[in-house]
C-alpha cells in the first residue's frame, strides 16, 4: 500500500530508488495486481518514462512503458493522468502577444519544464491586490500559488511556449484559479501587452535570453513607478559544475530516447567521473529537466559583478540580495558595515567560498 501511495504521489530523485524501480516494473505481468500496475503507470508518465528497458505489452502493464492510447475501464487516476489531462491541456488556448521561432521555446515545446504534481502551499495575503506579472512562467507552479496565496491580485503569467502554458492551464482549472490571465509571448514583447505591474518575478529565465540584459529592460520598461523585479539566475560555478555532464550529453540528441541513453552512460561511469555527480540532483530523474539541466539550447551562468552589470544595464538598483544563512553571516562578519546590496562585496565573498551560493543567485531589483 505504501510502495503504490509512493508511486501515485512522490518524485523519484535517487539512483538506488531508480534500479529497485527499474527492476520491480521488469518483473510486472499482466496478472500484477491491478493497483500497482496503476500506480506505476502514473509514475512512469509523471517521470517521462525515464526508467531503462522496453517492452510490448497491452493494458496496465503497456502504460508503464508509454502513455495508454485510450482509457482502460476501471483504472480512472491513470485515465486521468495519462488520457483526460492530455485531451484537455490540447484544447486550451492562451492569450498570444508572439510567437518567436527561437531554439529556447522549441526546446520547452517539446519539453514543458517542470512537470510537477500534488499539493500546493499558498500562502494566504488577501489583502494583497497588486497586478503581479510571472515572466517566463513556465507550468505555472509559481503563477498559480501566487493566484491562490492573492485571489484578489490580477496576475499576467507569460512564457514562450504554449504547451507548457497549457499544462499550467489545466492545472489553474483544477484548481479553481481565476485570477490569472495566461499570455503567450516573448519578454521583449511584454511593452505590446500593453500593461505594467506592481511586482515582478522572473525565475530561471533570463539566463536562457540572448540577451538578458535586455530582457532585463523589457521588464523594467512595464515596471510600475515604486515596483519591484525578482529574480533569480544560475550561479556561474553551478554551470561550470555541469560542464563535465554537458560534455558527455553532446554526444546525444535531445530527444526522450537520447536523454534516456545519456542517463544509463552516466550511471555506468565509476562514482569517481566527474559527471556522475549528476546522479545527485533531483533534475536527473525526468527527462524534461535533465534536458533542462544539461542538454539546454541556450544558457550562460552569473557572478555577482555580473548580476551588478546586468542591473546597470536595464537602469535598476539591486534593493535585496537572498543569501543562504551561512553565506549571509559570513557576509556579516567580513562587512559589518555594509547594507548589504553592495555587489562588489558579495563578489569578493563568491570568489573566497565559490561553492556558498548553491544553483541561483536571487535578487530583488528596483527602479532608481
Ligand atoms: C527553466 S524554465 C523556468 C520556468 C519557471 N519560471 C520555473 O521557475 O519553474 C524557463 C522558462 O522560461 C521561458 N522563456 C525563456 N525565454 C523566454 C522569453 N524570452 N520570453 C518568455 N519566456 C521565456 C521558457 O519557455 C521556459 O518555460
Amino acid at each position: 500500500m505504501n510502495l503504490i501511495k509512493a508511486l501515485l504521489n512522490e518524485r523519484l530523485s535517487n539512483e538506488t530508488a531508480e534500479f529497485q524501480l527499474t527492476e520491480l516494473r521488469a518483473s510486472l505481468t499482466p496478472n500484477s495486481d491491478p493497483a500497482l500496475l496503476e500506480a506505476m503507470g502514473v509514475f512512469c508518465f509523471h517521470h517521462e518514462y525515464v526508467l531503462a528497458g522496453e517492452r510490448e505489452a497491452d493494458g496496465l502493464l503497456d502504460s508503464c512503458y508509454r502513455p495508454i492510447p485510450s482509457p482502460i475501464p476501471g483504472a480512472d487516476r491513470l485515465n486521468h493522468v495519462q488520457y483526460y489531462e492530455p485531451q484537455i491541456e490540447a484544447g486550451l488556448v492562451p492569450v498570444i502577444l508572439s510567437t518567436p521561432d527561437t531554439p529556447v521555446r522549441a526546446q520547452y515545446e517539446e519539453n514543458p519544464y517542470p512537470r510537477w504534481w500534488g499539493d500546493l502551499q499558498a500562502i494566504p495575503s488577501p489583502n494583497d491586490k497588486s497586478k503581479k506579472l510571472i515572466a517566463g512562467c513556465g507550468t505555472g507552479r509559481q503563477a498559480i500559488i501566487q493566484a491562490l496565496s492573492a485571489p484578489e491580485s490580477g496576475i499576467v503569467a507569460l512564457d514562450l511556449s504554449r504547451r507548457s502554458l497549457q499544462f499550467a492551464m489545466r492545472e489553474a482549472q483544477d484548481r479553481g484559479v481565476t485570477n490569472v490571465q495566461w499570455v503567450q509571448g516573448d519578454i521583449l514583447d511584454l511593452c505590446d501587452l500593453g500593461q505594467r505591474f506592481d511586482q515582478i518575478q522572473c525565475a530561471g529565465v533570463l539566463h536562457h535570453m540572448p540577451s538578458p540584459g535586455t530582457g532585463l529592460t523589457a521588464l523594467a520598461d512595464v515596471l510600475e513607478d515604486g515596483g519591484s523585479i525578482k529574480v533569480s539566475v544560475y550561479t556561474q560555478r553551478s554551470i561550470d559544475d555541469l560542464g563535465p555532464g554537458r560534455e558527455i550529453a553532446r554526444n546525444y540528441p535531445p530527444t526522450p530516447e537520447g536523454i534516456r541513453a545519456f542517463r544509463q552512460e552516466i550511471f555506468r561511469f565509476p562514482t569517481t567521473h566527474p559527471a556522475r555527480d549528476l546522479t545527485t540532483r533531483a533534475e536527473f530523474y525526468t527527462v524534461s529537466e535533465c534536458r533542462d539541466l544539461v542538454f539546454h539550447a541556450q544558457e550562460q551562468g552569473f557572478t555577482f559583478q555580473k548580476l551588478g552589470e546586468l542591473a546597470d544595464s536595464a537602469g535598476l538598483q539591486i534593493e535585496w540580495v537572498y543569501a543562504v544563512a551561512d553565506a549571509a553571516s559570513l557576509f556579516r562578519e567580513r562587512f559589518p558595515e555594509a547594507t548589504g546590496v553592495e555587489m562588489e562585496k558579495w563578489a569578493d565573498l563568491e570568489t573566497t567560498h565559490p561553492h556558498l551560493f548553491g544553483r541561483m543567485h536571487q535578487i530583488v531589483l528596483g527602479c532608481r
